[in-house]
């Protein structure tokens, strides 16, 4: 095993900005300031890079993340407005407040970022380190907070180090964060809903939507209520999980040596590299899906590292569902 690579810390200037830039195009990961924490940032298209991100945070479960933007059309290349994301993104953005929006057919974000679904969170940051990165870059940057799993979120480079030093490539510095907690999440999917409460107000949103926002959650650690949680992924087949192979009339989700079957079948990953795996897992479930296969079998991944969110997501994908 190679010893763990560093973490560079750059102070934000115009060439740290570049530096992060070429990183990211690079696969790799970055810790970026915005207005309200530390993002840890990957190229929302690139899916490997965004495994990694997960892998880094050391995240049980794929919970979706917010892509970053540089201005109001890229988030409409990515979710499409509806009259009351309008009003609220001509209010509030660029500043703490993400999107929750039905996704566009041509939406380029992963599906791993997505964690499956068919909505996506879209903000775009206040921070002029973050909109210099993100001009620079040229695209949507995905960016959950950059701290550990289970730690809170980071305000300054400092608490970043602390939580991810050797775990990722860069951090970008440029001092503490101002709003100092994480944005406030409303979804316009539907009805306007609030589901993280944040760095806006709930008062100042309700004031130009001009009546009250419905109150759910995303909080995966502390639903509100039990069923009110719709951020999973969840197939039209049924899932059979731990399955040797497949039968007929199923399709065959595999992982590592492919075994024989005349049935619709994709491979996680045939050298059984759960990076690979987490990177192909929502997008080869949709595939299986839309083969129209009654169900899928799905051959086991071992529980180590990202498997242990693989396994998650799949386990959720598999619950009996009402409807
Ligand atoms: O201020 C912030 O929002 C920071 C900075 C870096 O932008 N980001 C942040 O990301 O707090 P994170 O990953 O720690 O929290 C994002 C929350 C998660 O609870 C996630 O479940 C939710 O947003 N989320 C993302 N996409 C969603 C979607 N499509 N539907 C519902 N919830 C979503
Ligand atoms: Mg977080």
């Amino acid at each position: 095993m190679t010893a763990e690579p560093g973490t560079r810390v750059l102070a934000a200037d115009d060439k740290a900005i570049a530096a992060a830039a070429r990183c990211l195009a690079a696969g790799g990961l970055v810790a970026f300031p915005t207005e309200t924490v530390y993002g840890l940032g990957a190229d929302a298209g690139n899916g490997e890079a965004i495994a990694r991100l997960y892998a880094a945070k050391g995240r049980p479960a794929f919970n979706p993340l917010i892509a970053h933007v540089a201005s109001v059309d890229a988030a409409r290349a990515a979710g499409i407005f509806t009259d009351a994301a309008e009003k609220l993104a001509a209010a509030f953005w660029p500043g703490p407040l993400t999107l929750v929006l039905a996704k566009q057919p041509g939406c380029q974000i992963a599906d791993l970022a997505l964690a499956g679904l068919d909505t996506v969170a879209v903000r775009l940051p206040a921070h002029p380190v973050a909109h210099a990165l993100l001009a620079d870059f040229g695209g949507p940057i995905v960016a959950p907070s950059a701290n550990r799993s289970g730690h809170v979120s980071p305000t300054s480079a400092a608490h970043v180090l602390a939580d991810l030093r050797g775990r990722i490539d860069l951090i970008v510095d440029a001092g503490p964060c101002k709003v100092g907690v994480e944005s406030t999440i409303v979804s316009c999917a539907g009805e306007p809903a609030l589901l993280r409460p944040g760095g806006l107000a709930r008062d100042a949103i309700e004031r130009v939507l001009g009546g009250p926002l419905t109150i759910t959650s995303t909080d995966e650690e502390a639903p509100p209520a039990p069923g009110m949680l719709a951020s999973h992924y969840a197939p039209k087949a049924l899932l059979r999980l731990d399955a040797d192979g497949a039968q007929p009339g199923e399709a065959l989700l595999a992982f590592g040596q492919t075994p024989d079957f005349s049935g619709p079948i994709l491979n996680l990953s045939p050298r059984g590299d759960l990076i690979e795996a987490a990177t192909n897992l929502f997008s080869h479930l949709r595939a299986l899906d839309a083969s129209g296969a009654k169900r899928i079998a799905v051959m086991k991944v071992p529980h180590d590292g990202l498997g242990e969110a693989i396994n998650d997501r799949l386990k959720r994908a598999a619950a009996p569902r009402q409807g």
